[in-house]
C-alpha cells in the first residue's frame, strides 16, 4: 500500500535504529515531515541522512524520554513547521539485564520502568493535549507481544510492556471523542539490535543457537523485521484505520495463536 503523509508532521522517538528507525523513513518517504528523537545522536543523525539523502525532510532532536523537558524539545521542534502535530510514534524502549527476579538489580528495573513506562507515559501527556486543541492526531505506542505473556528472567522488561497497553486503552479512550487515536503494535521477535542483546545476555555461550531455535518456534518460522512492523505502524496512523483505537495489534507470524 502506498501512504500520503505530505503536509503532516511526525514525531518518532527511538528513531536512531531498528523499528523507530523504518517508521521514520516510510513516514518521509509518504511525505511527513518527521522529527526524529533519540538519545543516541550518532544514529539519529544517520536516520535524518538517511531520510534527507532519499529526498524527505527530517530534524534531530536529542531526547531522553525519562526527561520531561525533553519531550517539550521535540515538541517545539515540531511545531517549527508551522503546523501542529498528526502523529506521534512513542516507540523508544530498553530491555534491561536479562535475570530471574531474585537476581534482578533494583537500579536496572527502575531504569526499564523509567523508559519503557515513565518515557511513554511522558510522550502521550505532552503530544495529547496538542492532537486534542488541533482535534486531529494519531498516536502509535510500541508495545509488544511480551504486553500479553510472560518471558523468563525478563521481568522489568515484560511488565513494563504490559503497562505499555494499559497507558494505550487509558489514553484511546480519554481522547476518543476529539479527533484522536491512540493504538500499539505488539510485535513478537523483530531482528533489531535489541533483539540481539537480548538473545546474548540469555545465551552469552550461543546467541546464534538459540536465535534460531526461536525462530524456528514461530508457526511463520522467522523473526519480523523491523520494515515490516513500520508498515503496520503506517496503516495505524493513516486515515484507513480510522476507526481503530484502543488496540494493541499483534505482529508475530502466529505466536499468539499458540
Ligand atoms: N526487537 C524486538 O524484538 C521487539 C519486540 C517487541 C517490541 N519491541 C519494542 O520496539 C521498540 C523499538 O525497539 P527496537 O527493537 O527497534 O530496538 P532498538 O534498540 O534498535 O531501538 C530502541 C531505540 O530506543 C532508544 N532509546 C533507548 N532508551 C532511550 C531513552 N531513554 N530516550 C530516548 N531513546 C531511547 C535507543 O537509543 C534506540 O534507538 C522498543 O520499544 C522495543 O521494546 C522490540
Amino acid at each position: 500500500m502506498t501512504w500520503d503523509f505530505s503536509n503532516q508532521t511526525a514525531i518518532v522517538t527511538g528513531a536512531a535504529g531498528g523499528i523507530g528507525r523504518a517508521v521514520s523513513l516510510g513516514l518521509a518517504h509518504a511525505g511527513a515531515f518527521v522529527v526524529v528523537a533519540d538519545m543516541d545522536r550518532d544514529g539519529g543523525e544517520t536516520t535524518v541522512r538517511q531520510i534527507t539523502d532519499a529526498g524527505g525532510a527530517a530534524t534531530f532532536v536529542e531526547t531522553d524520554v525519562t526527561d520531561p523537558a525533553a519531550h517539550e524539545a521535540y515538541l517545539s521542534a515540531a511545531r517549527a513547521q508551522g503546523g501542529g502535530v498528526d502523529i506521534f510514534m512513542n516507540n523508544a524502549g530498553w530491555q534491561g539485564d536479562v535475570a530471574p527476579i531474585a537476581d534482578y538489580p533494583l537500579d536496572v528495573f527502575d531504569k526499564v520502568m523509567a523508559v519503557n513506562v515513565r518515557g511513554v507515559f511522558l510522550g502521550l501527556r505532552a503530544v495529547l493535549p496538542v492532537m486534542t486543541a488541533q482535534g486531529r492526531g494519531a498516536v502509535v505506542n510500541t508495545a509488544s507481544l511480551g504486553s500479553y505473556v510472560g518471558t523468563r528472567n525478563l521481568a522489568p522488561y515484560i511488565a513494563s510492556k504490559h503497562a505499555v497497553m494499559g497507558l494505550t486503552k487509558t489514553a484511546a479512550l480519554e481522547v476518543a471523542r476529539k479527533g484522536v487515536r491512540v493504538n500499539a503494535v505488539c510485535p513478537g521477535p523483530v531482528d533489531t539490535e535489541m533483539l540481539r542483546d537480548i538473545e546474548a545476555g540469555q545465551s552469552p555461550e550461543d546467541a546464534e543457537a538459540l536465535r534460531k531455535k526461536r525462530a524456528s518456534s514461530i508457526p511463520d518460522g522467522r523473526y519480523a523485521d523491523a520494515q515490516e512492523v513500520a508498515d503496520l505502524m503506517l496503516y495505524l496512523v493513516s486515515d484507513k484505520s480510522r476507526h481503530i483505537t484502543g488496540q494493541g495489534i499483534h505482529i508475530n507470524g502466529g505466536s499468539y495463536a499458540i
